[in-house]
């Protein structure tokens, strides 16, 4: 995720990538949001501009293309720092260790849920079940998972992500 590259074209290539279908929409928001680390409002503005059909008549609202972007917890319409921390709070993680981590882990980044430092290092999320309730607890850095995470390792994870 980089949010200094270029909008417009990181749009452009997700439409061309996954065609200016309704079908495609989730494809392309999850593209513009991986590349770009979340969907602004003027990616939406674009996106639903570039998915107009050949006539002019618009597939879909903006509204529409917000709110789906909205309703996935994978996808972010907030601006987020230069990384990402989602903490997975799903009960299986939450007895194996999750709730202690989860006080270590926003008192290591001074944040609480949904919060973005002032350097905008880090932004702090929590996300339901990854799957990966194994080796919970579970947490995610950009595209770095890691399980079994206890309180003593998180210095030395996010020291990673200068
Ligand atoms: Fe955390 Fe499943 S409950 S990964």
């Amino acid at each position: 995720m980089n949010p200094t590259k270029d909008l417009t074209q990181i749009v452009q290539t997700a439409v061309e990538r996954h065609g200016a279908q309704p079908d495609a929409f989730i494809p392309i928001l999850l593209e513009i949001n991986h590349e770009y680390g979340y969907i602004p409002a003027q990616a939406i503005r674009q996106a639903r501009v570039l998915l107009h059909q050949p006539e002019e008549h618009v597939l879909v609202s903006e509204g529409q293309l917000y709110g789906v972007a909205s309703f996935y917890h994978m996808l972010s319409v907030q601006a987020v720092g230069r990384h990402v921390v989602k903490f997975c709070e799903s009960a299986p993680c939450h007895v194996q260790g999750g709730r202690e981590l989860w006080r270590a882990v926003q008192q290591e980044l001074g944040l609480q849920a949904g919060e973005t430092d002032p350097q905008n290092r880090f932004t702090l999320k929590t996300v339901s079940c990854l799957g990966l309730c194994g080796v919970g607890p579970v947490m995610v850095v950009d595209d770095d998972v890691y399980g079994n995470v206890t309180p003593e390792q998180l210095p030395n994870i996010f020291a990673r992500y200068e």
